[in-house]
């Protein structure tokens, strides 16, 4: 009796112990995770200040473009929308002189090169770890491609000189993104299209919010901003796709 006592009482005592143990476990954890949290913030902070603020360029949104994921992005989704809204006009790109302005990582160059076997591609990006990532992909390809470090404000390149110019999500990083997209037109022949999809301040304003990825206030545009930047840049708008609101794709023409 005694003996079963003595084992109730060890028991009780473990118990309370291990909750014990278990809440003080639990609350570690828990200041652990706000300081992880809390660093990760910071650290996020920092290195926008520190390393890319010149390039308006998040490291969380650097890693993605470089991800796998944004490959998928690119090949399954943002390149057939743009196939699905040329196919709706008539219109085949096929065999043309191509410029990709921003091309990160190089996923916009290999699916280029997939659907419309340009004649010439050129891309470019103010960011040389991207150019290197691109110029990286060309090696698998032959034919006129060059790929170079510019910035889309100023770009070195005579006017009127390609037929084609895409643009995949780069003009929320660009504070004077309406001189961007003037630039854009100065580089097309006339009639030359242009397709450039794009995010709306709506979008970017959650990224801040959700995930402290921050983009520059002045490049936050609305849709009517922006296809009234298009318009004023002397593109028509031919068609253009809303998917949930917050990511739009524009297919243009330079007038
Ligand atoms: C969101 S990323 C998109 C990259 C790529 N187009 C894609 O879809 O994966 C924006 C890209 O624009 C580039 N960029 C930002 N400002 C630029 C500028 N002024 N001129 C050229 N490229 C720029 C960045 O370096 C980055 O690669």
């Amino acid at each position: 009796m005694k003996y079963e006592h003595n084992i109730r009482l060890i028991k009780e005592t473990f118990q309370e112990r291990y909750e014990e143990d278990q809440n003080i476990f639990l609350k570690n954890l828990f200041s652990k995770f706000k300081r992880f949290l809390g660093i990760t913030i910071m650290k996020a902070n920092l290195q926008e200040k520190n390393s890319n603020s010149a390039l308006n360029f998040h490291f969380i949104e650097e890693k993605f473009i470089k991800s796998p994921l944004k490959k998928l992005m690119q090949t399954q989704f943002e390149m057939r929308i743009f196939k699905l809204l040329l196919h709706t006009q008539g219109l085949n790109l096929s065999g043309l002189r191509i410029l990709e302005v921003g091309c990160g990582a190089g996923y916009g160059f290999e699916s280029i090169m997939k659907e419309f076997h340009p004649k010439e591609y050129q891309g470019f990006d103010i960011n040389p770890q991207m150019v290197a990532l691109t110029k990286a992909k060309t090696r698998n390809y032959r034919g006129q491609i060059m790929v170079f470090l510019g910035d889309i404000r100023k770009v070195k390149l005579p006017s009127s000189r390609f037929d084609v110019v895409f643009a995949f999500t780069i003009f929320h990083h660009i504070i004077e993104w309406e001189k961007a997209l003037k630039e854009v037109n100065r580089l097309l022949k006339p009639k030359g299209f242009f397709l450039v999809n794009e995010i709306n301040n709506r979008s970017i304003n959650r990224f801040q919010r959700y995930l402290k990825v921050y983009h520059p206030f002045q490049a936050r545009f609305t849709w009517e901003m922006f296809q009234k930047g298009l318009k004023d840049s002397g593109f028509r708008l031919v068609q253009d796709f809303y998917f949930l609101e917050d990511l739009g794709f524009f297919l243009c023409i330079k007038i």
